[in-house]
């Protein structure tokens, strides 16, 4: 296929993920409110924001694009969805509105079956974050999640997590004369392994590592790395708060959507966490929700969210001074970039 076809299959491929996912949003609650109404206090979204909203969606797509064009990653990489998962989970999802939307209605926020373990883990992390079954602790809620996220970001989660990869190869350029070691990255809070697949598509002869509270999204991590010819998934289950690692062993450390589902003391201890694992010279990258600083016009959707969406942390992370955590933690030279409903920080430890 030619370049100019395939930038518009990928292009034209997201645009139908988007109204496919817009659709979906719009006609359940549509439909759970006929049922069952609920009121809730959002705020009306201000007509100047949608097409913004349409710039950034079209901006993060191109810049996708150049960056496979360029080599980051295989262009392959951006047509790669489970959608085997998809077509399975998708009458699952339908099905499991009905008990999310209840639950949000009664405000059970912290809503586990009993054959559901809780007792292990922290109480901040025992919750139904954006009202799902089991919170993430279980087999179903890791099968259900990343077509969940896929829905709520109209298929542009995977675009979000790839604009690592580019700071991340960049990161690791100043290991390149210096280290004779294999270069090993750690995702923390790894979930279902999205991230770390795409960093393997990226840096094929890097050492890949994975920890996550959640031994359900560590076993389907697992499920989806090993289907990677020659892969061996290095996943633990640990508190981010306590990596099980030395000190300054990882030439690189990621995180993806993790801090905006921390209280604001844990999102210290985190940093400080991934500070102690990075080596002198290496980099730290943090993908999360955008915050107020650097998208104030995206308010009324960040207040929706908070909202909407069972998300207690949220509030203060939306103004939180996640650059001054960094540097208070030893980080040095931290640049922010922010692509779609998403900011990036790519932090260096001093050498
Ligand atoms: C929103 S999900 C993001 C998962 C994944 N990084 C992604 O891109 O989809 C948040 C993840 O953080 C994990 N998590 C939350 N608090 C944690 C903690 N204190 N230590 C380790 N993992 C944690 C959850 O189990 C969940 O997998």
């Amino acid at each position: 296929m030619s370049d100019t076809l395939t930038k518009l299959t990928y292009q034209t491929f997201q645009q139908g993920k988007n109204y496919f996912g817009l659709a979906h949003k719009t006609l359940s609650t549509r439909l759970l409110n006929f049922i069952s109404p609920v009121e809730q206090q959002t705020k009306p979204i201000p007509t100047e924001v949608l097409p913004k909203l349409q710039q950034r969606l079209d901006n993060l797509l191109e810049i996708d694009w150049q960056d496979a064009e360029r080599g980051v990653y295989p262009t392959s990489l951006l047509f790669d969805n489970p959608w085997q998962d998809f077509f399975q989970y998708y009458p699952v999802v339908c099905l499991d509105l009905f008990q999310m939307w209840e639950r949000a209605k009664q405000k059970r926020y912290q809503d586990f079956p009993p054959n559901v373990e809780t007792s292990a883990y922290p109480s901040y992390y025992v919750q139904n974050f954006h009202h799902q079954t089991d919170g993430y602790l279980s087999d179903l809620s890791a099968n259900l999640y990343d077509l969940q996220v896929e829905i709520l970001f109209g298929g542009t989660a995977d675009p979000m997590r790839r604009r690592i990869l580019a700071p991340l190869k960049e990161g690791l350029k100043f290991f390149a004369d210096t280290s004779t070691q294999q270069v090993r990255i750690l995702d923390v809070a790894c979930g279902t392994g999205r991230t770390l697949k795409m960093i393997r598509a990226a840096l094929p002869q890097a050492s890949l590592f994975g920890t996550d509270l959640s031994p359900a999204y560590l076993r389907k991590a697992n499920e989806l790395l090993s289907q990677i010819p020659g892969e061996l998934p290095q996943l633990l289950q640990a508190n981010a708060e306590e990596l099980p690692y030395l000190d300054n062993y990882f030439h690189a450390v990621t995180s993806v959507f993790l801090f905006h589902e921390l209280p604001a003391g844990v999102r210290q201890r985190v940093i400080e966490q991934c500070y102690r694992v990075t080596k002198p010279g290496g980099v730290f990258i943090i993908c999360d929700s955008i915050q107020m600083s650097d998208s104030p016009e995206m308010e009324p959707l960040m207040e929706n969210f908070h909202e909407i969406y069972h998300e207690p942390y949220y509030k203060h992370y939306m103004t939180d001074d996640l650059v001054e955590r960094l540097e208070k933690a030893g980080f040095e030279n931290v640049k922010v970039q922010v692509h779609f409903m998403s900011k990036y920080l790519i932090a260096h430890k001093p050498v």
